[in-house]
């Protein structure tokens, strides 16, 4: 089935949506969307409000191992790795597993998790630094809707590219099924370029030639 909630076990999160809409203008957009110190952890209107481990990838990695059947001696990407969380988690959960990560934000892969050194690439999601069908699964979550719709089909073209077998993907992006919704994630987000209803993504999936698996991001009220 290629759509699938491979995030259900992640905790809810509060988010204090009037608050980030009023603090918002053209210069925290501005900041937020060079991915930096402030992003991730600065204070809460200009992204994540301060991005640390606290395990809760652990179950999410579990879910993706069942799902892709990943074993000891399988490579796997993270593509929007941030500071490398899911990566480490992935290898705790599955001992053997050769997960890299890789991401656009030299501030993130700098502050990565002791676990994840060297496993982090600096790079685009539009131009992946690795050769064809050199990894068993690659997963991008909530990352290449930063992208516009050219830059969305790059990036999903280049996660087929670099996997051995095409259905071995996972994408997450940002989605709304009405209008409440999509004026709800426009009073929240910072960074999306490109939100769709999910049929629109499929759509674009399509284009892609994108065989993966996919899940959307929905901000609900
Ligand atoms: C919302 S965060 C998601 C991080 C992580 N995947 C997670 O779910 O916690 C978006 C991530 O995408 C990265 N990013 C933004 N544009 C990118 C691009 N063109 N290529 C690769 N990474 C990018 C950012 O630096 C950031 O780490």
């Amino acid at each position: 089935m290629p759509e699938i909630n491979l995030l259900r076990a992640l905790p809810h999160i509060k988010r204090n949506i009037q608050k980030r809409s009023d603090a918002k203008d053209a210069s925290v957009v501005t900041i937020a969307k060079k991915f930096g110190e402030m992003y991730f952890d600065g204070p809460r209107e200009y992204g994540y409000g301060g991005y640390r481990y606290d395990g809760r990838w652990r179950p999410v990695a579990r879910d993706v191992i069942v799902h892709f059947g990943l074993k000891a001696g399988m490579r796997v990407l993270d593509v929007g790795c941030a500071k490398g969380f899911l990566v480490k988690d992935l290898m705790q959960e599955c001992p053997g597993l050769e997960t890299f990560g890789v991401d656009i934000s030299d501030y993130a892969i700098m502050h990565c998790e002791p676990e994840s050194v060297g496993r982090l690439h600096l790079g685009t999601a539009e131009r992946l630094p690795f050769p064809d069908a050199s990894f068993d699964v690659v997963l991008s979550i909530n990352t290449i809707h930063n992208l516009d719709r050219q830059g969305c089909i790059r990036a999903l073209q280049e996660m087929s590219r670099i996997v051995r077998k095409p259905a071995q993907c996972f994408v997450q992006v940002d989605a709304f099924r009405s209008d409440d919704e999509k004026t709800l994630f426009e009073s929240w987000c910072l960074t999306a370029v490109t939100y769709l209803r999910p049929a629109e993504w499929i759509s674009l999936f399509r284009e892609a030639d994108y065989r993966g698996d996919y899940y959307w991001t929905i901000l609900e009220s």
